[in-house]
């Protein structure tokens, strides 16, 4: 694809990479998604503003053919998918520094082997000045990286975002059309910036000081309407989660899953909303969504070799690492002769700051006691929801 201008002397550049089914052999991209750089030609000095996967390097080559000089190729963030292509670039534009932030600089190094001549670290509020157009990085650190940064063209008011604001979305729409970007982006989010979502509150605020017309991430089309994705980012980061119970489970031979359909019926009755998710083949980015919300989540295992079956081990350390607004947990399940699923995985939650709520462990199939005491657990999770405002 060739360069697409979108503002007076401001292209995009890029690669869209519609077969890619996975990101960091774990995420799955149902969308595929992209690589987007932006090329800046001022009246004196012309800017590249990040680079794509080394993996498609080529179509980015070809888009800066007709570029004689390159001056600056400035490097938000160090991650492969944006820096990767960065030395081929540089070894086209012999003059070009690499302008990043100072812990952006050893990550260059040490991943790609830049040479440390070629690279110039800048401050928070630092100005570029590329003739009649002015560059200003601001520094926005774990983002999910610690060396990250956007940039803040003052003149055309565009926000250069790299990460934060992406969707894995493979598409030719230059812009965001909401309704369907909305998904994506949660799912971006939900994958890669809830577990900071306490930094990038800070962040929100900081950005509060810029009046921006577009925001152009690096991944998925560009938002003409900056509030969606901000307001977007405000709800997911720092709302009260909703109204709703996450059901993770998985069950052997019948017996966690008759549980799971108790109380998702108990739920139910009660006004609880209840997203419900068979591990052994949910898709992990639903379930990461999902997160975003849950009140409460409730993990639902057979007792297998004395723990919790490794699906649902999964889901709990998922969530811990995620670390998502929840405020309650909860374990069902049955087991055969004993073990410790739920210390165990009451041991892989140690990052939440959540109310474990009375688990329902039965032995064998559930019998009317334990059906009873799931309706326990709804009437539980109703109450504790009602008591926090929800619903
Ligand atoms: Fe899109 Fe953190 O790389």
């Amino acid at each position: 694809m060739r360069p697409r201008e979108i503002q007076d002397g401001v292209y995009w550049l890029g690669a869209i990479d519609w077969d890619r089914r996975l990101f960091d052999s774990l995420i799955p991209l149902p969308d595929g998604t992209s690589y987007n750089a932006y090329l800046i030609r001022g009246r004196e000095k012309a800017a590249l503003l990040d680079s794509v996967d080394p993996r498609m390097s080529e179509h980015l080559l070809a888009q800066l053919e007709d570029v004689e000089a390159l001056d600056y190729v400035v490097s938000h963030h160090a991650e492969p998918d944006h820096s990767g292509a960065i030395p081929k670039v540089i070894e086209r534009y012999p003059k070009a520094k690499v302008l990043t932030t100072p812990k952006g600089k050893g990550l260059l190094i040490d991943l790609f082997a830049i040479p440390e001549e070629r690279i110039e670290p800048v401050e928070d509020g630092q100005i570029l000045s590329l003739g009649d157009k002015t560059l200003r990085f601001i520094h926005l650190p774990w983002v999910h990286w610690p060396e990250t940064m956007v940039s803040y063209l003052e003149e055309a008011r565009v926000l250069f975002t790299c990460d934060l604001f992406g969707s894995h979305l493979a598409t030719t729409d230059l812009y965001a059309d909401e309704g369907r970007v909305y998904e994506p982006a949660k799912r971006y989010y939900a994958e890669i910036m809830m577990p900071f979502r306490g930094v990038i509150a800070k962040h929100l605020e900081k950005l509060k000081d810029y009046r921006i017309e577009l925001i152009a991430p690096s991944h998925g089309p560009i938002y003409r309407r900056p509030e969606f994705i901000l307001e977007a980012y405000r709800d997911w980061v720092a709302g009260l989660p909703k109204n709703l119970a996450v059901i993770a489970y998985v069950s052997m031979w019948g017996s966690t899953k008759r549980m799971v359909e108790r109380l998702v019926g108990a739920l139910a009755e009660r006004g609880v909303k209840v997203k419900r998710f068979d591990l052994a083949e949910t898709d992990v980015g639903k379930l990461a969504m999902a997160l975003v919300d849950a009140a409460t989540v409730v993990i639902g295992t057979p007792t297998v070799l004395g723990g919790p079956h490794p699906l649902a081990a999964y889901a709990a350390y998922l969530a811990n690492a995620l670390r998502p607004k929840l405020r309650f947990v909860s374990v069902i399940g049955s087991y055969g002769w004993g073990g410790k699923a739920v210390e165990q995985l009451a041991g892989l939650l140690s990052n939440l700051k959540v109310e474990l709520l009375e688990p329902v462990i039965c032995k064998g199939a559930p019998r009317k006691a334990d059906l009873q005491a799931l309706d326990k657990l709804a009437e539980t999770i109703a109450e504790r929801h009602r008591s926090l405002g929800l619903g």
